[in-house]
């Protein structure tokens, strides 16, 4: 078991397995802490949580560059197709779906999800099985009690937790919320990105779960 992760600041990642690299909501171009270009992303595949722009982000440049196929709610795949991309794996809340490198499943995220006024599905939350390591990019919401089943049915080894607090957790109901989970590492997320999510990740301490603070750009080999 082994999986590359890495950092590209606000809620964005890119994992990679040797094979396959999976970009998780690519907001590079306006992200004040991105330290790659969407030209620099080298993607087999791109998954997304919902469509606000801060994860949606460079989603059509990245794939049509890289012929990358989309892994998203079936309102963005839909929005994908008229913009000329047809390689989608389209999907909701409870979906899984299988991939050349695993699997993603779609869990329910209580948030919002528009794009430029227009409704993109629901805003959900992503379990990707790559490389032996499951990860759960919790999207952005609050804490809900399934986050317990979630953590009970998928058992994953990270968690990426939203902790910027406004439009998200802050750091105590995101501590909460990883306890639920019971991961075995947490990586906040969604925060020092503006003004509006400054915090300290210091403040963020779940009990019985290591927390790793991952800076933009940097790699992590798990595993
Ligand atoms: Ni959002
Ligand atoms: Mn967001």
């Amino acid at each position: 078991m082994s999986l590359k992760l890495t950092f590209l600041g606000h809620a964005a990642f890119l994992l990679e397995n040797g094979a396959h690299t999976l970009a998780i909501d690519p907001f590079l171009t306006d992200n004040p802490t991105a330290t790659k270009d969407p030209d620099d992303i080298e993607a087999t595949h791109i998954a997304l949580t919902h469509g606000h722009a801060d994860h949606w982000g460079d989603t059509v440049a990245i794939a049509k560059r890289n012929k990358a196929t989309v892994i998203a709610a079936f309102e963005i795949c839909n929005y994908l197709a008229e913009h000329g991309i047809t390689a989608t794996e389209p999907g909701n809340p409870g979906g899984r779906i299988a991939t050349p490198f695993g699997w993603v499943a779609f869990t329910q995220a209580f948030h919002s999800s528009s794009y430029e006024g227009r409704y993109m599905g629901m805003p959900c939350g992503l379990v990707v099985s790559m490389g032996g390591v499951t990860v759960y990019h919790c999207g952005d919401t609050t804490i809900f009690g399934d986050m317990r089943l979630i953590g009970e049915i998928y058992r994953p080894d990270i968690a990426c937790v939203p902790i910027g607090d406004r439009f998200t957790m802050g750091p105590d109901l995101a501590a909460r919320a990883t306890e639920l989970i019971r991961p075995k590492v947490a990586i906040p997320i969604h925060y020092n990105t503006w003004p509006p999510i400054e915090q300290d990740p210091s403040t963020f301490q779940p009990d019985g779960v290591e927390v790793r603070v991952m800076q933009p750009g940097e790699s992590w080999n798990y595993g």
